[in-house]
């Protein structure tokens, strides 16, 4: 057995022995004062062909059937050996946006921090929170000696049933660019590289390897690609993942509209395209864009090895080009510290870890109703009944490749069971008692003071509506598990969660109800219940923020980042595309509600949701006055918010686009997060991206700013807009 302390000097040996193979002046790519793109030119012309074709391809790191952990591998999703000779540390990649992961146990007993999931982050409006999440996560990649974190997904929720959506940031581009791209920076300041990821469309998991999503050019551009975009400018990820679906007929990882278009010729981007795992059906994808083979097992045939090998020396794919995706490989490592400052383990901070975990939690759970202001919880009411949600084991984290298993391994984990390869992965992992947290009974019991706090765990309608009758006050909690992998078949909560609510209201109509799902669900008890609370899956800390948010320990802050319907009638695709068909069967997803994604379609349509976008209470109230909008290039919009209630709060104000130069329709150009005292006023000033106002034209290959008036409308949320202004802007027309 080694000890600790011995084993962070042997890693740390490891991970730089070869960086010593050569004396350093030989190594001109070694001069910090170069930049990225010098540096891993001189690199890349020292290497011979093999030794480059090594880089564009590599293993999934686990041990796995008759597949042994990659040798030098520490264990995780993906491993791409290094160069001893020359000193190129290995790609050690891990999952993913919400933490580090640790598939199957690869690395025993290892655990993580948890962050909030995706839709919490993004509940938080605040870019400062994604980055200081991003820093959090990045940080523990890379004192577990990981380089590469898997992060950064960035796809848009075009369906409220989409597994994934947890994972993402909602489904406006502009809030989903901007969050992914902090939590990029916050990742990549910590000297690790991000992915941004899946690009594009990967908008279901029913059918996602078989699904050809089908988009109109500018439309793609205006909504998921604008968030990629958005997205990879401000964070400047090292490595951008496509996905497994196809784009408009052509596989995303061998779509050479989406990769070498798109993202390399118009976006100039200079990192690398990794596949997704089991993404690469040819060697000719090297031709199409991508640069690197993920998780080559999937793929069962190793397409960036020997046949790529095969076809430069057929002259099929040149030399140059297999030089050009090592150079972007070299770069971003260059680029991110990988060479100047490699990851040595070190012990974690798992405490300090899970509090920045539970201030995004605190900031992102959403308060969506509270009738006669039954929230705040009274402390020491006589009897607060807490029923269901297992609150008495910790709070719910979403599974698949995301999946972070807390520190200690602290927190039930249940099997869902089911078959085929994800079935391993169907457990609902909760987090618990993590060095500071606790489960929400728990942390309720703490704040609830002198009162009596019962507990049911909702199996049986009559005993839980019997708990219900007997207490004061009513928290049930409500999951709703959601994975990679598989989409939910409706918007109910699954195991009759649905009856207990209504059945809990029916017996004590000072009912609170805390959801803990992974997207959008519908509410059929919701004129019953007092108040409901949208927690989603609320991390390492998350049952201390729940009760602090239930007990106005802190303000209700968070704010919808999707559109939450009254019925899936309400989504262009009611009935999931693919859901049908066998698991070899291509089908179309048409989307053929383009960038009217979410709110924007329901601005279409007319149609009124259950809660709107940008939607959330708090217990304060806000008021916003003095609006002025400046036109010329683009719009600059000012205007008061005031804290007119008695207590502090944070509000976040949202810019909505009404109308563009006579074209009708909504879109979120600006946002910002205001804490405020009682009675305090802010002056808040917002620039529009003027890609916002655009439309993006397939033809011209440009963004096109029409000139004449531009509506803007200032509110709390996509349906609740009490300022409204005009100005005129001028013709534009911007590079793509
Ligand atoms: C997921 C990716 C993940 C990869 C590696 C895939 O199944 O789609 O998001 O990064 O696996 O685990």
């Amino acid at each position: 057995m080694i000890a600790k302390s011995s084993m962070a000097v042997l890693v740390a040996l490891a991970l730089t022995s070869a960086a010593s193979a050569q004396t350093p002046s030989a190594k001109s790519w070694m001069n910090p004062k170069l930049s990225p793109d010098e540096r891993a030119a001189l690199l890349d012309k020292e290497l011979t062909l093999d030794e480059r074709i090594g880089l564009l391809h590599g293993p999934m790191a686990i041990a796995w059937g008759k597949v042994k952990l990659p040798e030098g591998a520490l264990g995780s999703a993906g491993f791409i050996p290094g160069l001893a000779r020359l000193g190129i540390p290995a790609l050690q990649e891990t999952d993913a946006s919400l933490g580090v992961a640790n598939p199957g146990d690869v690395r025993p007993g290892d655990g993580a921090t948890a962050l909030p999931s995706g839709l919490a982050i993004a509940s938080t409006f605040d870019p400062k929170l994604a980055f200081e999440g991003g820093a959090m996560i990045g940080g523990e990649a890379r004192d577990k000696g990981f380089n590469v974190l898997l992060a950064g997904g960035a796809n848009l929720a075009r369906d409220p049933r989409n597994g994934r959506n947890f994972e993402y940031l909602g489904e406006d581009p502009l809030l989903a660019g901007v969050m992914a791209g902090e939590a990029i920076r916050g990742i990549q300041s910590r000297k690790v590289i991000s992915t941004l990821k899946h690009f594009s469309l990967n908008g279901q998991e029913t059918g996602r390897t078989m699904a050809n999503s089908v988009i109109e050019e500018g439309a793609h551009r205006e909504s998921d690609l604008l968030a990629f975009q958005i997205a990879a400018e401000k964070g400047q990820p090292g490595s951008v993942m496509c996905a497994y679906n196809l784009v408009n007929g052509d596989y995303s990882c061998g779509n050479p509209h989406l990769l070498n278009d798109v993202l390399k010729r118009d976006w100039r981007y200079k990192g690398w395209v990794m596949s997704d795992w089991g993404a690469v059906h040819g060697t000719d994808y090297i031709l199409k864009g991508l640069d690197q083979q993920s998780g080559e097992q999937l793929d069962g045939t190793t397409w960036f090895g020997a046949p790529l090998k095969a076809a430069v020396e057929r002259g099929e794919v040149p030399a140059a080009r297999v030089s050009d995706a090592t150079r972007r490989i070299l770069r971003s490592m260059f680029a991110v510290g990988l060479f100047d400052d490699p990851p040595v383990k070190r012990e974690i901070d798992y405490a300090a870890n899970a509090r920045i975990a539970g201030k995004v939690a605190r900031d992102g759970i959403v308060l969506l109703k509270n009738e006669g202001g039954l929230l705040p919880l009274v402390k020491n009411a006589k009897t607060i009944a807490v029923i269901g949600g297992y609150a008495d084991q910790g709070v719910l984290s979403g599974g698949g490749s995301s999946q972070v298993v807390p520190p200690g391994h602290k927190g039930a984990k249940i099997a869902l069971g089911g078959e085929g390869m994800m079935a391993a992965w169907r457990s609902m992992q909760f987090h618990s008692a993590g060095p500071i947290g606790s489960t929400p009974l728990a942390a309720i019991r703490k704040l609830g003071g002198t009162g009596k706090v019962t507990f049911d765990d909702g199996r049986y309608l009559a005993s839980a509506a019997a708990a219900a009758k007997a207490a004061d006050v009513v928290v049930v909690f409500a999951n709703q598990w959601m994975g990679e992998g598989e989409d939910a078949p409706d918007l109910s909560l699954p195991n009759g969660q649905d009856a207990l609510i209504a059945a809990v209201a029916a017996a004590n109509p000072k009912t609170v109800v805390v959801l803990q799902t992974g997207g959008p669900v519908a509410m059929p008890w919701l004129n019953a219940v007092g108040a409901v609370l949208e927690a989603w899956y609320a991390g390492a800390d998350g049952g201390e923020a729940i009760a602090d948010v239930l007990f106005g320990e802190v303000d209700a802050a968070g704010r919808l980042p999707v559109t939450f319907p009254a019925s899936i009638d309400q989504y262009p695709r009611a009935a999931t595309p693919g859901r049908s068909l066998g698991p070899k069967e291509r089908f179309d997803v048409v989307y053929s509600e383009g960038s009217d994604v979410g709110y924007r379609r329901f601005a279409a349509t007319g149609d009124k949701p259950l809660f709107p976008f940008g939607h959330g209470l708090s217990y304060t109230r806000f008021a916003y006055a003095n609006l002025k909008v400046v036109g010329g290039e683009t719009l600059t919009v000012s205007f008061d918010v005031t804290n007119t209630g008695a207590r502090a709060g944070k509000d976040t104000p949202q810019v909505y686009l009404t109308d563009r130069a006579g074209k009708a329709g909504q879109r979120l150009i600006g946002f910002e997060r205001v804490a405020l005292a009682p009675g305090e006023t802010r002056r808040v000033t917002m620039t529009t991206d003027a890609r916002l106002l655009a439309s993006f034209d397939p033809v011209a290959k440009a963004w096109k700013v029409a000139s004449g008036d531009y509506a803007v409308a200032v509110g709390a949320s996509s349906a609740d807009l009490s300022l409204k202004g005009v100005a005129k802007v001028r013709a534009l027309s911007l590079k793509p």
